[in-house]
């Protein structure tokens, strides 16, 4: 059937600034890491991806190795982009990244000009898009000269191929210096991308800080820690949970001081008049640094019920304290 975008899309979502800058994203975005590799139904991907857009939800992100197989999640959204998306392009913040592992040789991953520049081309063709808005250096490079890395991020915006850059993964020291090359070449540095959730606070450490100096936002991936800040594992392990069937969440982080910390998080959230998944968003998005959420969902109503966090009561001191000190009790390391 053909796809109509729903009227009302703008009527509820909230958006931020992005840093100091220009672009407004919406506080929840939508990852395609996971759920949009062939070996999940594009169906499924097309109903969540309908639905994300009809509620506002206009910021997308992929990576050139998403899937599985690698490319495959660039591929499928492609498929749905020129099938339902493609009347709506100036109305969407398409994001894709070049870092990781996506072909063998010395020219296949990290931070050269040479792999980031032939790796944004593949993602375009993948996708059937002229350009994105933004293209991250998805992850340090120790071993390349970070000018040269900039350099390549620079080149793709002058080449019209990107609109602005961004870095995920960087270290403090590594964004400070980034920033100071790409403000001398003038690139629109846009975004940050880390991973931030109430499980793993690693940003709070300097990268908020380095984000907020340098004048860009900072997007939060896996808020959720990959589905463990929801009721999926509350009372073990389903059948068809990224848990189960993946390899980047394993069973392991499920101690028993682990499941004590997700019930008792549980119960506040409850306490909120909200679910664990709305409070866990919620905490992140307490923030302004952080611009928005960056989520994924393997389902229309795990959407639904996250992009619902718009209407999250305000933290107490009090709730805030208490979180923090079951964290502390439970082994979450905190800056
Ligand atoms: N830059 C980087 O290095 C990097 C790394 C990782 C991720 N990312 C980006 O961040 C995006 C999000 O990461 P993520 O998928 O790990 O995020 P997440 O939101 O922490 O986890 C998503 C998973 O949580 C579960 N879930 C979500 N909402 C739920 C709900 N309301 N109730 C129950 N379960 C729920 C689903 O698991 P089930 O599948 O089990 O249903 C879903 O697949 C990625 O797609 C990617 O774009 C970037």
């Amino acid at each position: 059937m053909v796809y109509l975008a729903a009227e009302g899309r703008y009527g509820s979502m909230h958006y931020q600034r992005c840093g100091r800058s220009g672009v407004l994203l919406p506080k929840v975005s939508l990852g395609l890491w996971h759920n949009f590799g062939d070996t999940h139904p594009i169906e499924t991907q097309r109903d969540v991806l309908r639905r994300a857009f009809d509620l506002g939800v206009t910021h997308i992100d992929l990576a050139n190795n998403y899937g599985p197989p690698p490319g495959s999640a660039e591929s499928n959204f492609g498929t749905i982009f020129a099938q339902d998306f493609r009347p709506y392009r100036d109305e969407l913040f398409i994001a894709s990244k070049a870092g990781y592992l996506m072909w063998p040789g010395p020219y296949g991953e990290f931070g050269s000009r040479k792999y980031l520049l032939a790796s944004l081309d593949q993602s375009l063709t993948r996708m059937g898009l002229d350009y994105v808005d933004v293209f991250y250096s998805h992850r340090f490079d120790p071993d390349t000269p970070l000018e040269e890395t900039m350099g390549a991020l620079d080149t793709a915006v002058r080449q019209g191929k990107a609109l602005y850059a961004g870095l995920s993964n960087y270290p403090p020291e590594a964004i400070e210096r980034a920033a100071a090359i790409l403000k001398e070449l003038r690139t629109p540095y846009l975004i940050n991308q880390h991973p931030y959730s109430i499980l793993q606070r690693g940003v709070e450490g300097g990268v908020l800080e380095a984000s907020a100096q340098a004048g860009v936002g900072v997007i939060a991936f896996s808020p959720l820690a990959q589905g463990q800040l929801t009721d999926r594992y509350l009372k073990g392990v389903p059948a068809d949970s990224r848990m189960a069937l993946g390899h980047f969440l394993k069973r392991d982080v499920l101690t028993e001081q682990r499941i004590s910390l997700l019930h008792a998080l549980n119960k506040l959230a409850e306490g909120r008049g909200q679910t664990l998944a709305q409070m866990a968003l919620a905490w992140v998005l307490r923030d302004p640094r952080v611009v928005s959420v960056l989520i994924g969902a393997s389902s229309v109503a795990q959407l639904e019920q996250n992009v619902a966090v718009l209407d999250s009561p305000a933290f107490t001191d009090a709730e805030l304290a208490e979180i923090d000190r079951l964290s502390a009790e439970n082994g979450v390391e905190i800056p």
